[in-house]
């Protein structure tokens, strides 16, 4: 069923179309069944600025989406969902070692970083077949690898949703951290993000400090690899270690890696030789959320629908059959053993209405 818009006499020449009580299971990974009472795709900023102007919007509450696969439905929307869908990318700046592209929010992310590359534009390989739109990046400044988003990006493009201005954030102005920014922190349902804009290298600047790049790249005989060749290895690790959201129903990490003092890691490392773990540069310690999930027995196992991945405990898998209440049970029960057992507190990493 569709629904006019705000032109009730003249809807012919609205620039978007709301539809309601839409399914939102195609609209995000993990793919639990859930309806959107008002539902909209927006392919350019001119129907974005109409559609927030417009009564549908301005009465309802909202999420805005990109590809969906950093967010769960676990019960029926009331308000409207839009999915972004605007496309572009253009060359904003050009020295001797740098380009700048603006990419517009709804480009998809792993075809963006295969185009750098194949242009001879470096930065972004760590970050090859990460899921998800160019617009949601920076929402959670998504990393693998070694390399942080926020390490790319010049500029992030938004609109106030309120008065529908146009503001760019500077990098600084972001508060970038691990999985963090201000759009999913203090600006959380403030601004929708248009464009990003990167900052990107001509000549590679490989990382390789991760483990597993270094061992892949041994075992391949490949003493000098170029960007394509991490891209390819890092292609290939994620494919063995993470299940295919087009065939499984998943939203990539479920929980951060959480970071601890000293002070706590210490005492955990006598209880738990074998604990691992990443000295971060304040001294705070980074311990895999995935490891803490093993430790606890739950890799490859199942919370009635919900599986905790057989190659990587961090991620949960929906059977099929899965519903928002069996994602909450799941949730709890992991999150309370891993307390009981370690006293620390996982923190869920997607965002889960
Ligand atoms: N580990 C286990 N058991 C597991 C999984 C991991 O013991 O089931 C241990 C590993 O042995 C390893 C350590 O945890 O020592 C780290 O594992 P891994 O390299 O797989 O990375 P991760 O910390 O579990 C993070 C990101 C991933 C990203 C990888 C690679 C977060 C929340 N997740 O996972 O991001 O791909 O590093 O850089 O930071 C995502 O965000 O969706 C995502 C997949």
């Amino acid at each position: 069923m569709t629904s006019g818009l705000e032109h009730p006499d003249n809807i012919s020449v609205s620039p978007y179309l709301i539809r309601e009580y839409a399914s939102l299971k195609p609209f995000h990974t993990f793919g639990l069944s859930a309806t959107a009472r008002f539902f909209c795709e927006i392919d350019s900023e001119e129907a974005l600025l109409a559609l927030l102007k417009g009564p549908v919007f301005v009465e309802n509450s909202h999420v805005f989406l990109g590809e969906g696969s950093n967010t769960l439905f676990t019960r029926d929307f009331s308000g409207i969902v839009v999915r972004l869908n605007i496309m572009g990318l253009q060359q904003v700046s050009e020295d001797e070692q740098c380009i700048t592209l603006k990419v517009s929010a709804g480009e998809n992310w792993h075809s963006f970083v295969k185009y750098t590359l194949n242009s001879g534009y470096y930065g972004l390989e760590n970050l090859s077949l990460i899921p998800g739109s160019v617009g949601a990046a920076p929402v959670q400044n998504i990393g693998a690898y070694g390399v942080e988003v926020k390490d790319l990006i010049a500029e992030v493009e938004a609109i106030d949703i309120y008065s529908g201005a146009k503001r760019i954030f500077k990098n600084r102005d972001c508060d970038f951290s691990y999985r963090h920014s201000c759009f999913k922190g203090e600006l959380e349902n403030r601004y929708v993000i248009t464009a990003v804009s990167f900052c990107l290298t001509k000549a590679p600047k490989l990382k390789l400090e991760y483990a597993g790049l270094t061992e892949g790249f041994e075992s391949q005989g490949l003493r000098k690899p170029t960007a394509l060749d991490v891209s390819d290895l890092i292609c290939d690790l994620r494919k063995s270690k993470l299940p295919d959201p087009d065939k499984i129903g998943n939203a990539g990490s479920f929980f951060k890696n959480p970071i601890i003092s000293a002070a706590q890691y210490f005492k955990l490392q006598e209880q738990f030789a074998e604990i691992k773990s990443f000295k971060l540069k304040n001294n705070k310690y980074k311990i895999p959320a995935g490891w803490l999930i093993e430790y606890c027995g739950f890799k490859g196992a199942s919370i009635g629908p919900i599986g905790i991945y057989e190659k990587q405990a961090l991620v949960l898998i929906n059977s099929g059959e899965a519903n928002g209440a069996d994602v909450h049970h799941a949730v709890k029960q992991i999150t309370s053993r891993v307390s009981f057992e370690f006293d620390i507190l996982l923190e869920v990493e997607p965002i889960i209405f």
